[in-house]
């Protein structure tokens, strides 16, 4: 969604915070702005579209700089008001001498824009982040310093927020200020960043500074100091960040999502590491800080999740009940948090999310902290607002996922779920050591059987060539591929605008057979030895009599299936229970190569955000 970058030290302004936002990029973005102080005059740029058109904006207007000295930029994901440049940010007072770039949305700001407009403000956008620009301004006139005027107006905000606020009068000094959406300074020599999110600074410094909610940065080239919301002086610890600037790069691929979907051996290597190093031992998972003896006598488990996060979780719900016999729910955040659920103190509610900063997943999780319940938290963002949530927190370490589509965070969740599942039948002693044995030893073979897949993409690449003129597929399988499914599908419909639907195979005959002809491709994963394999090719068979494309994604050698199928996608021998692992990596491939081969922006969908911090 939207995101932040402001700077003020030695290096060229402009081209530091156009850097810090195209490393925000991926967030999904409708405009951008920024605002620079430079030799007293404050200069404010915005446009329409792609970050290279605020490049090339500042690149025509660069008669105008004299010698920037300090800045905030913004990219904006529409919330309150179209795309449209008076919306964009940085957002002014009605004199022009104060900016702001916000994050995440106000919800009284209809009532204050009203008082406002009483006391002769002029409001030029539909934005709810001029009232904060209004606001400002109008304490400002008061008290003539920028730090008391944001944290007398912050107190009147309600929502969410990230806001970094300039004046004209006080040169070189951005004040920040933050409540339910991330803020994090860098730390450098001369120098000082304020951001949304750490890949914005991470090429210039590893040293930060997480802004907790309630609590207002104020930052100049030579120090930070940050308070809480009575003007306490606190002190805040400084962390290193563990990240490369490398994550960041494409590494030669054509796509962020492509190299994304290649790393998933190393990522989950990354996450078997320290957690399954020997099959004759118990998987360690020291990141569950509820004891044994509660674990034992568990029968409960929530799983609250949305999107690709939230297939993960079906996921999850498969194994654990099936290896450990909990019963589990999952949910999609956004109904859990309508709704009288019966979450309480004895109920273990996990909630999965890739950037922790789900809006809709956080006011869940809060919810079940309310009712106390035992949170435990499965993240690629161990730093995120969610993770600070949790009593038990599984960081996936899937490293930076730049590509709006999630690929490896997936796997990564995957593959945590099978280490959780696997230890909650260890220490519930519902399944005997031999078959946990086998099945670790499986585990651990995943990613070879991944590469595997990797090297050898051109029956993906024919098979998305053949059918990149389709415009409605059917995605279908039973038991624990359903929740693959459910993904590849969303993977198709997301970056290639396809219309694409999971559905459980079984159901098929129950209403969506009424579409089957041959404009509707049906992709079933089927995976031999498990009890499944003979119904989803009956339910395929039942599609084929009605015309429909049939593709098969799986590991069976059988030949009469090139009898059934129009393509078949073949991948390693693998225990059904495990496949999943495995069957989501050809279909995001495929997605990939349609989207490819239609010429979509594969990186960055339209309308889509990487991190959704608004309900
Ligand atoms: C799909 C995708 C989204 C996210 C969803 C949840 O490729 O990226 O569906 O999975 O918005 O996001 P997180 O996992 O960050 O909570």
């Amino acid at each position: 969604m939207c995101g932040i970058v402001g700077y003020v030290g030695y290096r060229d302004v402009v081209s530091v915070i156009l850097n810090g936002l195209t490393n925000l990029e991926y967030r999904g973005y409708d405009s951008a702005g920024m605002a620079l102080q430079d030799c007293g005059e404050l200069r404010i740029y915005k446009t329409l579209g792609k970050l290279i058109n605020l490049k090339n904006e500042l690149e025509a207007k660069k008669y105008e700089l004299k010698h920037p000295s300090s800045g905030i930029g913004h990219i904006r994901w529409a919330t309150h008001g179209s795309p449209s440049l008076v919306n964009a940010h940085p957002h002014t007072c009605t004199c022009g001498r104060l900016v702001v770039v916000h994050n995440g949305i106000i919800e009284n700001y209809k009532e204050l824009r009203e008082e406002l407009i009483k006391k002769g403000c002029k409001f030029k956008s539909q934005t709810d982040t001029e009232t904060i620009a209004h606001l400002v301004a109008d304490e400002y006139a008061n008290s003539k310093d920028l730090e008391i005027a944001v944290r007398n107006s912050v107190k009147k905000l309600q929502g969410a927020y990230a806001i970094c606020v300039m004046h004209k009068d006080t040169p070189d000094l951005i004040v920040g200020a933050r409540k339910h959406a991330p803020m994090v300074i860098g730390l450098g020599e001369g120098e000082n960043f304020i951001a949304s999110d750490i890949p914005a600074i991470i090429e210039y410094t590893k040293k930060t500074i997480y802004l907790e909610d309630n609590e207002i940065a104020v930052v100049t080239k030579d120090k930070v100091k940050i308070t809480d919301i009575n003007g306490k002086e606190l002190v805040k610890k400084t962390e290193i960040l563990p990240w490369e600037p490398v994550a960041l790069s494409k590494l030669g691929y054509k796509h962020f999502m492509l190299k994304e979907i290649h790393e998933q051996p190393d990522v989950i290597r990354n996450v078997l590491n320290g957690k399954l190093y020997d099959i004759d031992e118990p998987v360690i998972l020291n990141e569950v800080k509820l004891d044994k003896e509660i674990l034992k006598n568990l029968n409960k488990i929530q799983i609250i999740a949305c999107g690709t996060s939230l297939h993960a979780a079906l996921a999850g719900k498969y194994l654990i009940e099936d290896l450990a016999g909990i019963s589990v729910e999952v949910e999609a955040s956004s109904e859990y948090i309508y709704r009288r659920t019966t979450t309480d103190s004895s109920t273990l509610v996990i909630g999965v999310s890739q950037s922790g900063e789900t809006a809709d997943t956080i006011t869940a999780i809060k919810q079940a902290k309310e009712k106390k319940a035992h949170v435990l938290i499965i993240t690629n963002r161990p730093d995120s607002n969610m993770a600070r949530l949790a009593d038990s927190l599984i960081p996936v370490n899937a490293g930076i996922e730049v590509s709006v589509a999630a690929t490896k965070s997936y796997s990564a969740q995957l593959i945590s779920f099978y280490l959780l599942a696997i230890y909650l039948a260890e220490i519930k002693e519902t399944v005997d050591k031999q078959s946990l044995k086998n099945l670790k030893h499986e585990l651990i073979q995943i990613p070879s059987k991944i590469e595997e897949i990797l090297s050898d993409l051109k029956p993906i690449q024919n098979c998305a060539r053949k059918f990149s003129s389709y415009k409605n597929f059917i995605y279908i399988s039973r038991g624990i591929n359903l929740s693959t499914a459910y993904e590849g599908a969303l993977k198709l419909k997301e970056i290639s605008y396809i219309n694409a639907t999971g559905y459980p195979a079984g159901e098929l005959k129950h209403g969506p057979i009424a579409m089957l002809d041959e404009t509707m491709p049906v992709l079933a994963v089927l995976i031999p030895g498990g009890i499944t394999y003979e119904k989803i090719l009956s339910n395929c068979e039942e599609a084929k009599a009605r015309n429909a494309k049939l593709i098969a994604l799986t590991s069976s050698n059988d030949d009469n299936l090139k009898n059934i199928f129009d393509v078949v996608i073949k991948i390693p021998k693998v225990n059904e229970i495990l496949s999943p692992a495995l069957t989501c990596v050809p279909l995001q491939l495929l997605a990939y190569y349609i989207a490819e081969f239609l010429g979509k922006d594969v990186d960055q969908p339209r309308n889509l955000a990487k991190s959704v911090t608004v309900e």
